[in-house]
């Protein structure tokens, strides 16, 4: 071994800027101004910060109901009978759930939490799909008695399922999940049983052959953020095989199929060039090419589709309002009404990293998990007359990993500026982490312009309330 110290080297395939990456030597024109966000839904986010704090997520009502709206009437107008669910993971705030709920939404869990979560919206067990790779036998057990469609994921959950069914007078509709090469890379091979190699058809005929089960659903899920639709129809056409031969069998017919989720919003990855509207396929692109399969159909032969949407669904609608705390990287001149010649900004151009300005904000990867994957847009609240420059934009943790862009064009900022982020409001509530900081409120901006808390900043008594402090620690007996 080399007694030379060999620093890790490290690609872009994490999506971060190299120092000496394009964007860093472009010396072309910016334009002169950036976008920026003062309002949502008409309500000014200044505004918003100093009624509720800062860092604040927002959500716009208007947009999680346009949003299931149009994924509705892309998939009823080419296929009427398609059903939807909506994915608890994604975000299971109770505001938010129940908007999809009333727009007609079932309910897609993972878990024994989330189920609970679901009942106690009053969502009744015929309404919930069970999917993910462990359901707790108790939590089974409630569900199986509440008549959920349980997914199941492997041989051990089938045996178990056979088990806890036993004493059934009358068959309960299961599903089993599958996994198909779709042409997308990676395959998600984790969950559920192969289509491929035989296994998918060996458990759908471990089921079939079970009085006390019936097969429901044939449901696959191929990953998340799919950009190609094309991708779906492959996956329709598997199943509807699988389907087919399961028939032939078993004079079965598998009333449903679900293709699970993964549709995309309007994020970016790293690396990817946009606007988003030109690269991010529309809905009705995945309504065409899925309804074109089975529609192929005779129509007697013709299942249910079903879809467990999520990111597609909440993420545009979420919004992460935070504000600068403090400025870094001095040579760039940051501070409002600064100077900004030629001269520094090329300084900073060719310094790259030591004349780079960057910003530490209130919020940072604590509550933007996805800011791994996506370039998650900053956008100020006001006009700055300045032209942007590439800075850096770090979270307020203790961590030199906390960094939510490592390089985004932004104009000069002073402390106190918001800038909001956006879009955020898939997986980032639901992944948040409560390190160091109390997590923020959460404002759901209703139809009518209204904004409503729909969860409270968290205080010491949320996070201390499960804790005890044993008697000899000086804690109450
Ligand atoms: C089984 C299942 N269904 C649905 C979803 C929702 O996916 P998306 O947010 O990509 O729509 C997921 C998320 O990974 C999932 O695992």
């Amino acid at each position: 071994m080399s007694s030379e110290y060999l620093p890790p080297s490290v690609g872009a395939e994490l999506g971060r800027q190299a120092l000496d990456a394009q964007a860093e030597r472009n010396f072309y024109a910016r334009g002169a101004c950036s976008p920026t966000l003062p309002e949502i839904d008409g309500v000014s986010v200044t505004e918003l910060i100093a009624q509720f704090g800062s860092p604040l997520f927002v959500f716009s009502e208007n947009s999680l109901r346009d949003q299931a709206r149009r994924m509705r009437e892309a998939f009823r107008s080419r296929y009427d009978n398609t059903q939807f669910a909506w994915s608890y993971k994604t975000n299971y705030l109770n505001a938010i759930c129940t908007v999809f709920h009333q727009e007609g939404w079932m309910a897609e869990v993972v878990s024994d939490f989330e189920y609970h979560k679901a009942r106690k919206l009053g969502i009744p067990g015929g309404n919930i799909i069970f999917n993910g790779p462990y359901k707790p036998r108790s939590i089974l057990e409630r569900a199986i008695s509440e008549g959920a469609l349980i997914q199941i994921d492997n041989w051990d959950e089938l045996s178990l399922v056979e088990e806890l069914t036993r004493h059934l007078s009358k068959p309960l509709d299961v599903g089993i999940r599958v996994w198909l090469d779709a042409g997308i890379r990676p395959v998600w091979s984790k969950f559920g049983f192969s289509v491929e190699n035989g296994e998918a058809g060996r458990a759908a005929d471990r089921v079939a052959r079970n009085s006390r089960l019936r097969l429901h659903t044939l449901h696959t899920h191929i990953g998340t953020y799919i950009l190609a639709p094309g991708a779906y129809a492959v996956a329709a056409a598997k199943l509807v095989a699988l389907r087919e031969q399961i028939f032939a069998e078993h004079q079965h017919l598998v009333p449903c199929i679900n293709l699970g989720g993964g549709f995309p919003s309007h994020s970016l990855l790293h690396g990817m060039e946009g606007p988003a509207e030109r690269v991010i396929p529309p809905i009705e692109a995945y309504a065409d090419a899925i309804a074109e399969v089975l529609n192929r159909l005779p129509a007697k032969k013709r299942p249910q589709l079903r879809f467990e949407s999520g990111r597609h669904l909440v993420d545009d609608a979420g919004y992460l309002l935070t504000s600068v705390v403090a400025i870094k990287g001095v040579r760039h001149p940051v501070a409002v009404n600064a100077d900004l010649t030629g001269r520094d900004y090329k300084d900073q151009m060719l310094l790259g990293e030591q004349a780079r300005a960057s910003y530490v904000m209130d919020a940072g990867v604590n509550l933007l998990y996805t800011a791994t994957w996506y370039q998650i847009n900053a956008l100020p609240a006001r006009v700055v007359n300045a032209p942007p420059s590439p800075v850096r934009l770090y979270g307020p943790l203790c961590m030199s990993i906390d960094v939510v862009r490592y390089s985004v064009d932004l104009p000069p900022l002073s402390v106190g500026d918001v800038v909001t982020l956006h879009p955020v409001g898939a997986y980032n509530l639901s992944q948040s982490m409560q390190f160091i900081c109390y997590r923020p409120a959460v404002v759901l901006i209703d139809a009518n312009g209204k904004p409503e808390i729909i969860r409270a900043r968290e205080v010491l008594d949320d996070i201390q309330r499960p804790e005890r402090l044993p008697a000899h620690l000086g804690g109450k007996a």
